[in-house]
């Protein structure tokens, strides 16, 4: 391979360190520029890395700049994103695609007429773990999937987040925040979903921030804190999901997936390993399978993939705009659900992602 993809990194904050880490091997993008919002930021970030920092608008008119990367917050998203395409580039965002599906809609729309490609996180499911996961599904380690559980349960963020105000806001909560992680490696291991179900809750008006520097400020709650949800898929098993910053920790496993045959434990979809454990139907015990493949990627992932399909028209990339715009589709549908009484039918739909073959190194993602 000997062209590369040049990335101009829009949102020099926390993530931006792991995406710096992840492009540093990768034999098909290069990180060339920076902005923020905040010019001090992406000096630092352009200093640490011996690229160019620039504004906002010098990035997206570059002409080095093939695709932006859009790490800044979630608000942000959509718009930065659209930017991106009027600008002539491909865009790759952070998670959530979009607050809503409106939102998203209107980015995928300007892709497709633009000819420009759109991809988002999380790219997890790319890494050895959920791979592994997904290699045991498709050879009929546990027969036909029938059912699944996920839980991201947790007591909120105020006590250790140093501005955890976002978290309980209107796009904020524990399925826009988390969700993304588990409804997308759901859709990459039983395909999309028809429709969803939910019942939500918050348990709390207030929250006490009790992290520094806003200890003993009250911030009120904007969003469900607590959301359970049903999922049925086109290919038949139904799933059911909760999502909680309401509750004190348990250890419930993250997701697990049960078949005809066998029940799965899949490792924490927010990881780019984990084990594997899987029992047959005869077995007694849950065994740790070995994995299939690598658990060394790390975020980035999923722009490298973008970029091969970029470059390699002949195949589409995975982690797309239209998986996530799917996955934005399902988790507003949970409350939607819970507040008009009846179940919602998706009208967004997608293609389950290609499995990544088998033997490549960490910074390959084609064969
Ligand atoms: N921090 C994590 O551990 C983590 C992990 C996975 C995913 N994410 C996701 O990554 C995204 C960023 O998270 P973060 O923790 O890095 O946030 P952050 O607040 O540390 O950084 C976001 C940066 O984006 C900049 N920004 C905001 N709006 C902008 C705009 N319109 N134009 C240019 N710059 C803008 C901000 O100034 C800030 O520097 C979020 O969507 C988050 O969900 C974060």
């Amino acid at each position: 391979m000997s062209r590369i993809i040049n990335v101009g990194l829009i949102g020099c904050g926390n993530i931006s360190h792991a995406y710096f880490a992840g492009s540093k091997n990768s034999e098909i993008i290069k990180i060339v520029a920076c902005a923020d919002l905040d010019p001090a930021r992406a000096q630092t970030r352009a200093a640490e890395h011996g690229i160019r920092a620039c504004s906002v608008d010098e990035l997206l008119h570059d002409p080095e700049v093939e695709l932006v990367l859009n790490l800044t917050v979630p608000k942000a998203h959509a718009a930065v994103n659209l930017a991106a395409l009027k600008a002539g580039k491909h865009a790759y965002s952070e998670k959530p695609f979009a607050l809503n599906s409106r939102e998203g809609r209107a980015v995928l729309a300007l892709a497709q007429r633009k000819k420009l490609l759109v991809g988002c996180a999380p790219d997890t499911f790319l890494g050895g773990g959920q791979q592994t996961a997904r290699n045991a599904l498709d050879r009929g380690a546990i027969g036909q999937p029938i059912a699944a559980l996920a839980f991201m349960m947790c007591r909120g963020h105020e006590s250790w987040h140093p501005s955890p105000q976002f978290y309980y806001e209107k796009g904020g909560g524990p399925m826009f925040d988390m969700g993304p992680y588990y409804v997308t490696a759901l859709v990459n291991l039983l395909g999309p979903v028809r429709r969803v179900g939910g019942s939500t809750q918050s348990a709390f008006s207030k929250r006490l921030i009790t992290s520094q520097p806003f200890a003993g400020t009250k911030i009120p709650v904007e969003t469900p804190t607590h959301i359970t949800g049903t999922m049925d898929f086109v290919s038949g098993p139904t799933a059911t999901i909760v999502t909680s910053f309401d509750t004190w920790p348990y250890p419930l496993p993250c997701i697990v997936v049960f078949g005809t045959e066998g029940t799965m434990e899949v490792p924490d979809p927010n990881s780019f390993g984990g084990p594997v454990r899987l029992r047959s139907k005869d077995g007694k015990t849950y065994d740790e399978i070995p994995h299939t493949h690598t658990t060394e990627r790390g975020r980035g992932a999923g722009v490298a993939d973008m970029a091969y399909s970029i470059l390699r028209r002949r195949r589409a990339h995975r982690a797309s705009g239209r998986l996530a715009q799917h996955v934005v589709e399902v988790m507003e549908s949970f409350e939607k659900s819970s507040t008009t009484n009846r179940h919602v039918l998706l009208k967004s739909t997608c293609t389950r992602p290609a499995a990544l073959p088998l033997g490549l190194s960490p910074t390959q993602l084609d064969a």
